[in-house]
């Protein structure tokens, strides 16, 4: 036999196991195939067979190119089985539970206000929103805050639309306008959401922050219903130990006005660097309703009286969580936002 003859046959192997490993179905047909070439009784070995008569020249040469060959089905063998989803992987095991899909964590923004939210659901408060593009009307003059008052300085920035007089809000108080607009009294009523102000970003403020809004509305609504109302918000939030001070104060929107501190919780109110020596921490504005904005709404003074309050949540969560710093909150690390939930 010459080397040409015994070339073809080679060939003519190769060509078929290629052809007929094509169109194989399962995993029985390829190891079949397996057996039919390369098998022990198989094409290759077959050839293989006949070298021992050969010359010496002849054999060393069809010896490499069945050797080829053989290397070459070998490897299509494999191909096929890993592809065909047989071969040393391990098969699926549909009874093995699946592995977890993260759902994300709240954030704690969310968390403190689901808190401070749900104490006031308890009072049968409800729950009102109102937009973040805000027009001056709702933002100041329903407010009791006219054009040139001073109480606009802090808060007259961030115009959309200066000739149409649209800005972001700069506090949640305008939320009370439209809902005492839309409803009459009475009423209780919260309101959460974002707010806009041009202060420099440091550990304590940021130009984009939350508030919670408040009002109460009703014949006969006096200071003793906002203290009662806010004291108790305060020792759910904080607990019972915790005292709250009432301080005389201003806002346009309210008269009489307060501020509300709350005793330290670092100290206990012995006085330490977060109360400033004072024992006491300042967390929210609050009021009697001014007639002037009940009138802006169509309400009768006369009949009808409220409180209001507005809050920082931020400030809260700062409180509420011992955050050091509010830039924190904003900063999408997860090793931050998981701790709280
Ligand atoms: N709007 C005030 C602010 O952003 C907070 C506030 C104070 C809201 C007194 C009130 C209130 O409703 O009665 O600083």
């Amino acid at each position: 036999m010459d080397l040409k003859i015994l070339r073809e046959k080679i060939d003519g192997v190769y060509r078929n196991a290629l052809k007929e490993i094509e169109s194989i179905k399962d995993e029985a047909e390829l190891e079949n195939w397996k057996v039919k070439y390369l098998g022990r009784k198989g094409e290759i070995k077959r050839i293989f067979s006949l070298l021992p008569g050969l010359a010496e020249d002849l054999k060393k040469e069809a010896g490499s190119m069945l050797n080829e060959v053989k290397n070459k089905l070998s490897g299509t063998y494999e191909n096929a089985r890993n592809s065909s989803g047989g071969g040393e992987k391990e098969e699926v095991n549909l009874s093995f539970p699946g592995k977890p899909v993260f759902p994300g964590y709240l954030h704690p923004i969310s968390v403190v206000t689901r808190q401070m939210t749900g104490i006031f659901e308890k009072l049968g408060f409800g729950i009102a929103t109102g937009p973040e593009v805000e027009t001056s009307y709702y933002n100041f003059e329903a407010l009791n805050i006219p054009e040139g008052h001073p109480a606009r300085d802090a808060w007259d920035t961030f115009y959309i639309n200066e000739a149409e007089r649209i800005l972001l809000r700069p506090h949640t108080s305008p939320v009370q306008i439209r809902t005492m607009e839309k409803t009459s009294p009475p009423l209780r009523v919260v309101s959460v959401g974002k707010c806009f102000r041009r202060d420099a970003v440091d550990a304590t403020h940021s130009p984009v922050f939350h508030q919670m809004e408040g009002f109460m509305v009703d014949r006969d609504i006096n200071f003793s219903h906002l203290k009662g109302v806010l004291t108790y918000f305060i020792n759910q939030m904080f607990g019972e130990k915790v005292g709250v001070k009432f301080t005389p104060s201003y806002f346009p929107f309210t008269e009489p006005s307060a501020e509300l501190s709350m005793t330290c919780i670092v100290c206990k109110g012995k006085g330490c660097s977060v109360c400033k020596s004072s024992g006491f921490i300042e967390v929210l504005g609050c009021g009697m309703i001014h007639p002037e904005v009940f009138r802006n709404v169509g309400y009768d003074a006369g009949k009808y009286s409220g409180f209001a309050f507005g809050m920082g949540i931020e400030r809260m969560a700062i409180i509420k969580l011992g955050i050091t710093d509010i830039r924190y909150f904003y900063q999408n690390n997860m090793r931050f936002i998981e701790q709280f939930i």
